[in-house]
């Protein structure tokens, strides 16, 4: 008996082949629950190591574990069913060498269940990324903006800006490609220079904060959602659930305190006693 879903889940080459057609629509999620939502609406989930910020209050993702990210992978994996997941591979775990990088990106696909990895870096990760895909890793890079990298570059800014900055980009950008990545981020760079990489490589290009140029788009979950107190200026806000939160959660300290909740209909029943 098969126990396979009767779903097919979307996998690295499907997304390699939408480069130039439907955009694709890319989201982080790092919960079951948020990841069922995500998966109606979205061809990718990544589980990105922005949950660092986003679900520990890191002032960056340099701290994020691989056990971390296996965590959470493994809790989007359970609920999802038909997007592609990609779950990052967090700082340390991949850049000492080409060993150390498929160690941890097996441990990351054997126990999630996930369907690639992504890791930042252009031509300093080519060799890696080659290695990688040669032996079964799908690989989806991240070039431009690279926050693990927050302390060698000192802020999170915006990425050639000025013309005579494109050069190491654009190489970035057609080394991961030309070692086997199925797809590049790009994440934080002037909206030419995007139109520029996203000409330059037959992998799709996917934007964060790099205009419609990309192949595809993807934004934090919690940042589009209204809940971080502190966005990105690329950021649309598609929601406002912090008032809603909060306010549901006042409304519950209320009950509670005048003993409004739990009310009758929130109460076991005694058992009907035989006569
Ligand atoms: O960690 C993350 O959420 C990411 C996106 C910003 C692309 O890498």
């Amino acid at each position: 008996m098969s126990v396979q879903s009767d779903i097919r889940r979307l996998t690295a080459p499907d997304i390699r082949a939408r480069k130039g057609g439907e955009p694709i629509v890319m989201l982080t999620s790092y919960h079951a629950h948020t990841a069922a939502i995500a998966d109606k609406h979205c061809d990718v989930i990544l589980v990105g190591d922005s949950l660092g910020m986003v679900m520990h209050g890191l002032e960056t993702t340099v701290p994020v574990t691989l056990d971390m990210m296996i965590l959470q992978g493994l809790a989007v994996m359970r609920g999802s069913r038909r997007a592609l997941v990609v779950v990052d591979m967090p700082f340390g775990s991949y850049e000492a060498s080409k060993e150390q990088a498929f160690m941890s990106a097996a441990r990351v696909l054997k126990e999630t269940g996930c369907g690639a990895v992504k890791l930042e870096g252009g031509k300093r990760m080519a060799d890696t990324i080659r290695f990688l895909v040669e032996r079964g890793v799908p690989v989806m890079a991240h070039v431009g903006l690279t926050p693990q990298s927050i302390n060698t570059i000192g802020s999170f800014r915006a990425q050639g800006r000025d013309e005579a900055d494109w050069g190491p980009i654009e190489q970035d950008a057609i080394a991961v490609s030309q070692a086997g990545a199925f797809s590049v981020v790009i994440e934080a760079v002037a909206e030419p220079l995007a139109r520029r990489l996203t000409g330059a490589v037959p992998i799709p290009t996917v934007g964060i904060g790099a205009s419609s140029a990309c192949d595809g788009q993807v934004l934090v979950m919690e940042d589009m959602l209204g809940l971080s107190p502190r966005v990105p200026k690329f950021v649309k806000r598609y929601g406002d659930l912090g008032p809603g939160i909060d306010k549901a959660i006042a409304d519950y300290a209320a009950e509670v305190r005048s003993r409004a909740f739990p009310g009758p209909q929130h109460v076991y029943p005694m058992k009907a006693t035989k006569t």
